[in-house]
């Protein structure tokens, strides 16, 4: 692994994708490159299948025997060069004489999907590796390819079968997989996966968050078989202002050029065929009389594509999202966001994933009243923006950008493309998904404004639907005047502002004397304020870390958002309480933020009835 430094990159040769800079040490980088391109060649994963679940799958779900190794022995040797004979190879002792200082079999099991530091309390704060290690056999068809698929793992994992290195992936929040076709057998495979959740300086998110740093494979592991000729991707949604035109496209993979694909929506008596080029690749444009999908009217339709070696079905909802000056318009109509930001934190602990986790989060956003939750700080699994589909809710989804990262690093900007485009390529048939999130509470500079901007660029080359959107800061224009000029507007559709008046800034009834101002004429989104609360902890409304503190904090609040022209939405800081190691307050905090309007035992505080009550009255003005 290279060390921090070496990955250190001066400001002037960042390549956000077009201006790149010719230096003279060009040669020597050249060379450079070459060597490492064989490395990185060994790294890659293979390009993302899309809807997994409606693929020839296997689950590898279950318990895997897991190796806690805080100082990767399994990796390095004690000259901390990586080994050849590392823990990937699974070794057993051929003979008593034979040293070999592990063995998975007989050691502890953990559950997958699922974070580490739920699982077992002496692993609670742990940081550093584990690595897991699942035996399976496989009967493979012929003609058929298998492929390893990974929901997500948190932070950096190192993926090997039967001993081969398929690969590394970075970022906790994002789907990954890998071809194991040439390497699977019969009997006895080992897949063995080294999680590393260290946080550090140059990664996405960087050392300091507000959230649990949950290790391990959080979500799911499928092996997915597929023909030699399969459709790989696709993308079809309504084209960008149009609610009767699809448009889109889609990629096959292993298949000669010329090939038909049919795309049938029979709801909507749609049949239409398209061909691929050598590339495998077929734009996608026809009109379509749709029933449009909406939080009053989740409609999805059943939508099959095929090929002549493979078929499968998706569910996809079709509308329209733009703006229009401080308008967000829903299939051509204005819409007021009623949100909350949601962390991918299960109602039973540990991270969430899953139906059941992703039902239960988005009812208790019902019950407010919402049609728009915000999912913070980085891209939930996929049951939850297939769930919101279902459920009629629009989704504010962000990557891990937060706070401080190093804007002046090229891997650190390349791993957020990465992130960003594996969360655009997994949910980019959502129709709940309006907005892609770049940041959380950046720091205006010349290097991080280049940097966003290089990943606004990148979201529209890869998604021209839907809205661009970040978390941004206000600050003072005189004691009563709050700005949001956050320079990085102009490349956004709709504007994020986090506040914390009454909270992080002076007492609840400071809102009741500020006055707004904002410098583009675009939707203004509250995208983050609240107070922390313990619930079942009353006193005077004066006094913190009372449920009456915080409702009466969200009164004013409500009374302050509601006069700016532009809000044309909000999501409260935040639905539940979650853990985050920055909150050790005994008594009140015990490391969790306690800004949930609801318990991280699922009980309702006061604050959550006053949110309802402003957003029933806003539902009763749209009738
Ligand atoms: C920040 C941040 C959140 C954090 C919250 C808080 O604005 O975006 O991640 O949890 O404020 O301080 O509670």
């Amino acid at each position: 692994m290279k060390n921090a430094l070496s990955r250190r990159r001066p400001l002037h040769t960042i390549n956000y994708g077009s201006q790149q800079v010719i230096r003279p040490n060009f040669v020597f980088t050249v060379v450079i490159i070459l060597f490492l391109g064989i490395v990185v060649e060994a790294q890659q994963s293979t390009p993302l299948i899309t809807n997994v679940a409606a693929r020839h799958t296997t689950s590898l779900n279950g318990r895997w025997q897991i190796i806690i190794d805080p100082y990767e022995t399994g990796y390095y040797d004690y000259r901390f060069q990586p080994r050849s004979d590392g823990y990937f190879r699974n070794t057993k002792p051929a003979s008593p004489s034979d040293l070999i200082e592990y063995d998975f079999d007989s050691s502890q099991q953990l559950v997958v999907p699922g974070d580490w530091n739920s699982q077992d309390d002496k692993l609670l704060f742990y940081e550093g590796t584990i690595w897991y290690k699942k035996s399976f056999n496989y009967q493979k068809k012929d003609r058929t390819r298998l492929f390893a698929y990974f929901g997500g793992a948190n932070y950096l994992a190192d993926v090997y079968l039967n001993g081969q290195k398929l690969g590394r992936h970075e970022g906790g929040f994002t789907p990954f997989n890998y071809e194991i076709t040439s390497l699977v057998r019969d009997k006895d495979n080992f897949l063995v996966v080294k999680v590393d959740n260290k946080r550090r300086r140059d990664a996405v998110p960087t050392l300091n968050t507000d959230w649990w740093n949950y290790g391990g494979l959080t979500r799911e592991v499928t092996l997915i078989e597929v023909p030699d000729a399969f459709i790989q991707d696709y993308s079809l949604q309504l084209k960008k202002g149009s609610t009767s035109e699809i448009a889109g496209w889609v990629k096959l993979n292993g298949a000669a050029a010329g090939q038909a694909v049919n795309i049938e929506i029979p709801e909507a008596r749609i049949k239409q065929t398209v061909t691929t080029d050598a590339n495998g690749y077929a734009p996608i444009d026809f009109k379509a009389s749709l029933n449009l999908w909406s939080p009053d009217n989740p409609k999805l339709y059943e939508v099959k594509l095929s090929t002549a070696t493979d078929a499968f079905t998706d569910r996809i909802g079709f509308r329209s999202i733009e703006t229009r000056g401080p308008d967000i318009l829903l299939n051509g109509k204005p819409i007021f966001l009623r949100g909350i930001c949601i962390h991918e934190e299960s109602p039973r602990g540990g991270r969430a994933f899953g139906d059941d986790d992703a039902r239960t989060l988005l009812t208790w956003a019902k019950d407010l009243g919402a049609n728009f939750v915000r999912l913070a700080h980085y891209p939930h699994n996929e049951s939850m923006t297939r769930m919101a589909d279902q459920m009629g809710i629009m989704v504010w989804s962000e990557i891990p950008v937060y706070w401080t990262i190093l804007w002046d690093n090229q891997e650190t900007f390349d791993n957020a493309k990465n992130q960003l485009g594996e969360s655009i390529t997994r949910d980019k048939n959502r129709a709940s998904v309006i907005l892609w999130s770049v940041a959380n509470e950046t720091p205006v500079s010349q290097s991080r404004n280049k940097f966003l901007k290089g990943l606004i660029d990148h979201a529209r080359s890869l998604d021209p639907t839907r809205l661009l959107t970040a978390a941004n800061e206000r600050h003072y224009a005189d004691p009563t005047t709050q700005m949001v000029d956050d320079p990085l507007g102009e490349y956004l559709d709709v504007l994020g502002c986090n506040e914390y008046v009454g909270w992080y800034d002076g007492v609840t009834s400071k809102a009741d004397g500020l006055t707004w101002k904002v410098a583009l004429n675009k939707p203004l989104v509250i995208s983050e304020f609240g107070a922390d609360a313990l619930y079942g902890n009353h006193g005077d409304k004066g006094a913190r870390w009372t449920e009456e503190y915080q409702k009466d904090l969200y009164e004013h609040q409500i009374a302050m958002l509601r006069k700016i022209p532009s809000l044309r939405g909000m999501s409260p800081w935040i639905l539940t309480d979650f853990r985050s190691p920055r909150r050790p307050l005994p008594g009140i905090q015990d490391f969790y933020n306690r800004k949930g309007l609801i318990s991280s035992r699922g009980d309702k505080k006061q604050a959550f009835y006053v949110l309802q009550a402003y957003y029933r009255e806003l539902m009763n003005a749209e009738k």
